[in-house]
């Protein structure tokens, strides 16, 4: 669109378009910008896609406009973008750990996870769930002998009025005693070490022989472990066991227990933990008990209640 005014003398002069003048004719202009970039998107467009779309445009518009963006900045956040996704691969995953850091990874949980303060507590389901846990027995030791600190984990999957569900899935993983899972040291682990695909009894119960996880470092080698250092932040996250639990019918949870006397609780590097999810590991010390849970003595022990809400839409 041209828009002119009259000279004195009466010749036509080219004046500059005002900003709405420009946002009507599609060309672009600061003040306008997201506007202008929201109304190229296709009518047909999906309206949550469109909903979603436009707030992220708006918001990153601001952003831009608020910190008055560089160039030279621009530049290295899309370096930073460019690294993180060159640095995943099949056993690594640097977006999530990204939008860990960020807590987007605990928000989004919040906001999708009621528990009407009946069911389970979710957390981060984080990037080490990346390979599928091996089907075990109830019973079953997922740790090797003499590989840390002896700990029987028993639990028991009920809905959220606390009737017992059988046949849940209680998909497990966790680290070592280093805090290293088996995909950060493929040469030095067996397939499935320290990870178990359990299904509850009659009784709803589980239990499982493994070791006390010890709290580890995020991966830092990367762009993530990069802006933690430039920002002053530790890498750390408190010792905890990951845990699936579905069974149909019921929404997903995945969660963590926490062990309680671990470093990190209070400043995990992710924000995941919630107070409900932090449990004592009581120590036993009792020789018959361990032979017949087929532990050495003195052992470690938690009972961890998991209770699940009914499926919604979500599910
Ligand atoms: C984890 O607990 O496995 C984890 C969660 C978030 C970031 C890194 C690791
Ligand atoms: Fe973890």
């Amino acid at each position: 669109m041209t828009a002119s005014r009259q000279t004195p003398a009466g010749s036509a002069e080219p004046t500059r378009p005002t900003p709405s003048m420009q946002a009507a004719s599609g060309l672009f202009n600061e003040v306008h910008s997201a506007e202008i970039v929201n109304a190229s998107i296709g009518s047909a467009t999906d309206p949550r896609l469109r909903q979603v779309l436009t707030s992220l445009v708006n918001h990153l518009h601001s952003f831009i406009k608020e910190v008055r963006l560089s160039e030279q900045e621009w530049a290295s956040a899309i370096q930073f973008l460019t690294d993180t996704g060159q640095a995943c691969t099949s056993t690594r995953q640097e977006f999530i750990l990204l939008s860990d850091v960020l807590g987007a990874s605990m928000l989004v949980d919040s906001l999708n996870n009621e528990t009407d303060g009946v069911a389970t507590e979710s957390t981060v389901e984080g990037p080490f769930h990346m390979v599928a846990s091996p089907q075990r027995a109830l019973g079953d030791n997922i740790a090797g002998v003499d590989d840390g600190e002896p700990c029987l984990v028993t639990g028991t999957v009920t809905d959220d009025q606390g009737v017992p569900i059988p046949g849940a899935r209680v998909d497990v993983w966790q680290a070592d005693a280093h805090g290293f899972y088996d995909v950060q040291q493929l040469d030095q682990r067996p397939e499935g070490y320290l990870r178990g695909l359990f299904t509850s009894d009659e009784n709803g119960r589980f239990w499982f022989r493994t070791i006390v996880p010890r709290y580890y470092p995020i991966p830092g080698d990367g762009p993530v472990g990069r802006l933690l250092q430039v920002t002053g932040r530790h890498p750390n996250r408190p010792a905890h066991i990951h845990f699936e639990v579905s069974s149909p019918g019921r929404h997903t949870l995945t969660t963590h227990v926490f062990v309680a006397d671990s470093p990190y609780l209070y400043s995990d590097a992710v924000f995941a933990v919630k107070s409900s999810l932090v449990y004592e590991f009581p120590r036993v010390d009792d020789p018959v008990r361990a032979h017949e849970v087929g532990l050495p003595n003195p052992f470690r022990t938690v009972d961890f209640a998991v209770a699940l809400r009914a499926a919604d839409d979500t599910d």
